[in-house]
């Protein structure tokens, strides 16, 4: 099981194999333990005993009630099928199984994103929510459109590339709640009192809507280098110097 595109040495694919292995089941464990409450408990019952944000959540309008919802149990899907997807023998050996999933991939970070996106006008971390959790729901769905794109048209390795950088958006939902529990630990000398640990998950909360993903997007970008897949670049180079003056995003 690995992320591999093109013949790699031993130590490198046990690398790729212990990486792949990390990120499968850090995604199973988010997947199950962030979305099981929602699914199984009513909020009014969560927002009591303090789970999640639940709290935030519990009086809003029957409109945001939906997109949380949907937006949980479709990132739901998305966290748990999409590890599958760069499982190589599972693609090499089950092509239309991977196709199939891919499309039930797809649609959960179609129907995630556009939830995320109504979401993050009334999110919990308010201006920096916004702008954090609104880009990456934009990138989120814009680059699984390109991924499709490539792959209807038949160029395989930008379709890798552009998975590559949209699952490590999807795992966002995994490093948003590392960097959370890593954040208020830190702080843990001054916490004292419940108000004190309410202040340290608010200062925790005021940095993760980036950098629960921007992280990701640069390691992205290093493995899809790293594989030979078609890079990111923001300058033309066969445009020479007038490139320049044009400074555009595609793939090299
Ligand atoms: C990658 C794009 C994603 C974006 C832009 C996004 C955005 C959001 C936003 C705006 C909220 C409300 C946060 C608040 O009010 O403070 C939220 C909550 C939530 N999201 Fe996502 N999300 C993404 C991916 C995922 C995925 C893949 C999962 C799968 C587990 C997920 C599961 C949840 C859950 C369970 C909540 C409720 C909060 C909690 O109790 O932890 N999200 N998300």
């Amino acid at each position: 099981m690995s992320l591999d595109v093109a013949p790699r040495r031993p130590r490198t694919r046990t690398r790729s194999r212990i990486g792949w292995t990390w990120v499968a089941l850090s995604s199973l464990a988010i997947a199950v333990y962030a979305v099981t409450p929602y699914v199984t408990t009513p909020l009014h019952e969560l927002a009591g005993d303090g789970v999640g944000l639940a709290g935030a959540y519990e009086n809003q309008p029957a409109w945001v009630h939906a997109a949380f919802y949907a937006h949980i149990a479709a990132g739901g899907v998305a966290l748990l099928v999409g590890p599958l997807q760069f499982w190589r023998a599972l693609r090499e050996r089950a092509r239309a199984v991977h196709r199939a999933v891919g499309r039930v991939y797809l649609v959960a970070v179609l129907i995630g994103g556009v939830a995320a996106l109504a979401l993050a006008p009334v999110n919990s971390a308010g201006m920096v929510g916004f702008a954090g959790f609104g880009t990456l729901a934009v990138l989120w769905v814009w680059t699984a459109w390109r991924g499709y794109r490539a792959i209807r048209s038949g160029d395989v390795r930008s379709h890798q590339a552009w998975m590559i950088r949209n699952f490590s958006l999807t795992y966002a939902a995994v490093t948003l709640r590392l960097w959370t529990g890593v954040l208020v630990a830190a702080q843990s000398p001054w916490i004292v009192t419940g108000a004190d640990a309410d202040a340290a998950f608010t200062n925790a909360y005021a940095v993760v809507p980036f950098l629960a993903w921007i992280p990701n997007l640069v390691l992205a970008e290093v493995l899809v280098r790293r594989r030979g897949l078609p890079a990111l670049r923001i300058v033309d180079p066969a445009s020479g110097p007038a490139g320049y003056a044009r400074t555009e995003v595609g793939e090299g």
